[in-house]
């Protein structure tokens, strides 16, 4: 079991959670999480229980990370100009920048990271490194359960998941210095929500980072939009709207870096 204890926070009500016998609990207004297998259960908005996503990703969690499913998905999508391990990738641009401003050089310490829709927890075990701590939540219980057993297997102490819902996190404003989304924001049913619940949890000039898909390359196509909306309710972004749904959000700094139909981004919370 991984050892951290995040500062989950009620929605209810505003206050700490606390541990006891077995579930989460709120002191103030009563509010109990169920703990299963180890990883609290948060509910989820009616919409997005609705959404297909929790199935079939429970579905695929057996096989996410085997060579059948997440790396020739990665070549087909990205083209011959991605790089070749995303994971490298996202740490290397939740490294603090070369002359990075105040607020980042005041981040002497690792820094906290939140890993929103971690799936099995690939970004969240490559960045566990050079974080002090990473909290990985997604909205299926399979994909959490790999997540958790292969950061057991890894021998990885400062991670912990749960499942919850990208637009309804349960977690305190300002709580992280990072937050990374990959392959995870075309998936939302409320984007504009989630974006927003990732702004309000980064502390102001904290850092999202992350990869998703754009309807350039292969995306480009209707039939291949078409599968992607198919077999994962996938539906890839328009570059410039999604630049534009950023900044609406309140981040900025924006930084794009598009290979084949995939999409990396930064951005700062201001
Ligand atoms: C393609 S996987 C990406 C997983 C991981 N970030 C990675 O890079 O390997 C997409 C993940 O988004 C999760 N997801 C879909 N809708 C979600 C939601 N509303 N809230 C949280 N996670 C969600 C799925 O369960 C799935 O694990
Ligand atoms: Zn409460």
């Amino acid at each position: 079991m991984a050892a951290l204890e995040p500062g989950y926070v009620c929605r209810r009500c505003g206050w700490r959670l606390s541990r006891r016998d077995g579930e989460l609990d709120c002191l103030n207004c009563g509010e109990t999480i169920p703990i299963a297998n180890g990883i609290p259960r948060f509910p989820v908005p009616n919409g997005v229980s609705d959404s297909s996503h929790e199935t079939v990703f429970d579905r695929l969690a057996p096989v996410y990370e085997t060579p059948v499913w997440f790396r020739p998905l990665y070549r087909l999508i990205g083209g011959a100009t991605a790089p070749r391990d995303d994971r490298s990738t996202i740490a290397s641009m939740l490294e603090p920048e070369a002359g990075a401003g105040a607020e980042i050089e005041a981040e002497a310490e690792a820094p906290t990271v939140l890993d929103v829709a971690c799936g099995t927890g690939r970004i969240t075990r490559r960045v566990a490194g050079d974080a002090a701590s990473v909290v990985g939540v997604d909205i299926s219980g399979g994909m959490l359960e790999r997540a958790q057993r292969y950061a057991v297997r890894e021998g990885i102490e400062n991670v912990a998941f749960a499942r919850m819902s990208a637009d309804e996190l349960w977690i305190g404003t300002d709580a992280f210095d990072r937050v990374a989304c990959c392959w995870a924001l075309h998936l939302f049913p409320d984007i504009d929500a989630a974006l927003a619940e990732i702004r309000r949890v980064l502390r102001p000039g904290g850092r999202l980072v992350g990869t998703t898909i754009v309807d350039e390359y292969v995306l480009g196509a209707a039939p291949v939009r078409a599968v992607a909306r198919l077999t994962v309710g996938a539906e890839p972004f328009d570059v410039e709207s999604f630049r534009d749904r950023l900044r609406e959000t309140g981040f900025s700094s924006l930084e794009f870096d598009r290979r084949g139909s995939a999409l990396f981004f930064r951005a700062r919370a201001e």
